[in-house]
């Protein structure tokens, strides 16, 4: 027998495994609605799939080009192109990935060098700190905080506490907007606040926008931050079919950058996948081309579900944060008195019948998530009467 304690690279065993599919277990388990785990219960668009079906029945069954079929590479430039973020180049700017997940993991493995410094605000969507850990580089974290200030209504960060992150080692700076787990949109003024620094300190930002359609409020309009001025040639835009169009299993993304830095994230592509399932590609294609309404009637979905958790919340005694888009709210378990993050998860999945995730699992600085809970909102209209129904049970301590 082997002599080893344990298999897993000392890089990777920090991560444990995915707190998503332990809670989607527990949720089983308990028979709770599980408001944990952000993936829609509800079928994409007939678009897609009828393209898809189409390209496996005209026998589209090999490897597809390495970088992309052309016309999903044509499709995702000319939305961009579409929403006003400038010409782009499908053929040398565009790399269609196996979902938004292996182009963060191509960005920083094709990029960064072990001993590089890479800047994350937290709470943060786990792959980045694990695709950083892959790369053999360090993060560096900068607290969003909850609105607890006087006229603040979305999670905020102390610029004071950004600049200081940046050292000679800092090559990228990864930016989420919107954000998850928050369900905040970076404003014009933090963008461009966060683009001066990564001007000056000459770093890069791998920008994941995969809730860019999801914008719950109109007033909050979602920026690329690749379309500021002194952006472009220093971005990384990451996107997905997943969360737009309720496909998160076909698992088709794309990053969009100037060649320079394309050539760095086809680094890694070319050995972490090369292609990316060809039929779905064919479907992606067809519903990027022709959205329709889809992406805002399922923006007017989730904008009704929020309100409604909201509300449950609030009776509950939570204290319950903005969300501006995504599908996700944070409320805080502590006016409730149930103990620890962890002890309130318990509570809610075995004896109120919902499921939800804590926020320890989106910090680096595990006592700033302790207070806070994500609750996913992307389901059908019955699912969420249920779990509304269910967290009318929710009370404070006695
Ligand atoms: C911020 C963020 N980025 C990327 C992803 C993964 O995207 P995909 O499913 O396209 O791999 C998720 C999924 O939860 C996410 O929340």
């Amino acid at each position: 027998m082997p002599t080893r304690d344990s298999f897993i690279a000392r890089r990777l065993r920090p991560f444990g495994s995915s707190i998503f599919a332990e809670t989607t277990r527990r949720a089983l388990q308990h028979g709770a609605v599980n408001l944990a785990q952000g993936f829609p219960d509800f079928d994409g668009p007939d678009v897609a799939k009828r393209a898809a079906i189409a390209a496996i029945e005209a026998g589209h069954a090999q490897y597809a080009r390495m970088i992309g079929v052309p016309h999903l590479n044509a499709a995702i430039a000319a939305r961009w192109e579409a929403d006003g973020k400038g010409t782009i180049d499908p053929e040398r700017e565009v790399t269609v990935t196996s979902g938004c997940s292996e182009a963060i993991i191509n960005a920083l493995v094709g990029m960064l060098d072990p001993g590089d410094e890479v800047i994350v605000f937290e709470p943060f969507f786990d792959f980045y700190t694990a695709g950083a850990a892959m790369a053999g580089a360090t993060c560096r974290f900068v607290a969003l905080h909850p609105p607890r200030q006087p006229g603040q209504d979305a999670f905020w960060f102390d610029p004071a506490e950004l600049e200081a992150a940046f050292t000679p080692r800092t090559r990228a700076l990864i930016l989420n907007t919107p954000h998850n787990p928050t369900g905040k949109v970076f404003t014009r003024e933090e963008l461009r606040l966060i683009a001066d620094l990564c001007l000056r300190h000459d770093v890069v930002v791998i920008s994941d926008e995969v809730y860019d359609r999801l914008i719950l409020e109109p007033d909050r309009p979602h920026i690329s931050i690749a379309t500021l001025e002194g952006m472009r040639d220093r971005t990384i835009t990451l996107n997905s079919l997943g969360k737009t169009f309720s496909l998160t299993g076909w698992k088709i993304g794309w990053a969009i950058a100037p060649p320079p830095l394309s050539a760095a994230v086809r680094a890694a592509h070319q050995f972490m996948t090369f292609s990316s399932a060809t039929p779905l590609q064919h479907g992606a294609a067809a519903i990027i081309a022709d959205p329709g309404d889809a992406p805002a009637r399922t923006a007017a979905l989730f904008r009704e579900n929020r309100d409604l958790l909201a509300a449950a919340l609030t009776r509950s005694g939570m204290t319950v944060f903005p969300s501006h888009s995504t599908y996700f709210l944070i409320a805080d378990h502590t006016p409730l008195g149930l103990g620890s993050g962890a002890d309130f998860i318990t509570h809610l999945i075995e004896r109120i019948g919902v499921a939800a995730i804590c926020c320890t699992a989106f910090h680096h600085r595990a006592h700033l998530g302790e207070p806070l809970i994500r609750f996913a909102f992307c389901k059908r209209k019955d699912t969420m009467h249920e779990a509304i129904r269910r967290l009318e049970a929710l009370k404070p301590a006695r």
